[in-house]
C-alpha cells in the first residue's frame, strides 16, 4: 500500500520532524511505500489568489486548476492512504496545511453538486487517513477543553471523511510542553507503531 504523507513544520529539528521519521520508519519496515510532501520545503503556495476563488466558486466541476493543485490532486491518487504530520498551533493546523486544504480540495474533485443540487460523490477516493498531531498540551487538557472534540470535527469529519476519505483516524502525541524524556519517548514509540500498523484496523 501507498501512502501520501503531508508534513507542515517549517524545522527539520523539531519534535515533529521526528515524529514524522518514526512514522515512516514504521510503514516502510511494515512493507509499505511513502512519498512526504514537505510543504515548507516545497515552498507550497497556500494562499488562495483571486483567480482559483473565482474558480471554487463558480461551481463548474470541470473548471482547470492551478498546477500546483493538480499536482498535489495525482499524488492523492496515486496513494492508498493519507496522513498528516504537523504540531497543534492555536488549536489547529499551521496555516501552510490549512492553505494546502483551501487549494487543493477543490469544487470537482473534493465535493461538488449534481444537476439536481444534490452532493454528489467526489472524485477524491481515499481509504485511510491519519492525522497525526504533536501538542504540548496533555491529551486530558485537550479533550477537557473541547479542543480534541473540535480537531475531530474540523480534520477528521469536515476535511476527511467529508470528502472522499472512508476512514479517519486523529492521534495526539501531547504533553511536549513538559520537555519529559519518558513522555518523548512514549511518543515517539507511539509514532512507530502507528506507520507499522497504519493498514491494521482502526484503533480510534
Ligand atoms: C505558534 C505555536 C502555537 C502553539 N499552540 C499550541 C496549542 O494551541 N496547543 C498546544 O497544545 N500546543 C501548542 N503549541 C506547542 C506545540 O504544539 C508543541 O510544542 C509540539 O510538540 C510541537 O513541537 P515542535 O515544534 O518541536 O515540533 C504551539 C507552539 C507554537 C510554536
Amino acid at each position: 500500500m501507498h501512502v501520501y504523507a503531508l508534513f507542515a513544520h517549517p524545522s527539520k529539528e523539531s519534535f515533529t520532524a521526528e515524529v514524522l521519521e518514526r512514522f515512516t520508519r514504521g510503514l516502510k519496515e511494515a512493507g509499505h511505500s511513502v512519498q512526504v510532501g514537505d510543504l515548507y520545503e516545497m515552498r507550497f503556495q497556500t494562499d488562495m489568489d483571486a483567480g482559483q476563488y473565482e474558480r471554487e466558486t463558480g461551481f463548474d466541476p470541470e473548471a482547470p486548476v492551478p498546477e500546483d493543485v493538480r499536482a498535489e490532486q495525482a499524488k492523492i491518487d496515486s496513494a492508498d492512504g493519507l496522513a498528516f504530520v504537523y504540531p497543534l498551533w492555536w488549536s489547529d493546523c499551521p496555516a501552510k496545511l490549512k492553505g494546502w486544504f483551501d487549494r487543493v480540495l477543490t469544487y470537482g474533485y473534493a465535493y461538488w453538486y449534481d444537476s439536481s443540487g444534490e452532493r454528489a460523490a467526489p472524485r477524491m477516493d481515499v481509504q485511510r487517513a491519519l492525522v497525526l498531531c504533536a501538542a504540548g498540551h496533555t491529551i486530558e487538557h485537550l479533550e477537557e477543553t473541547g479542543i480534541v472534540d473540535s480537531m475531530r470535527h474540523v480534520m477528521l469529519e469536515d476535511r476527511l471523511l467529508g470528502v472522499g476519505v472512508r476512514e479517519a483516524s486523529l492521534e495526539i502525541l501531547g504533553g511536549m510542553v513538559e520537555k519529559n524524556a519518558d513522555i518523548r519517548r512514549r511518543n515517539l514509540d507511539r509514532a512507530y507503531e502507528l506507520g507499522r500498523t497504519f493498514w491494521q484496523a482502526s484503533q480510534n
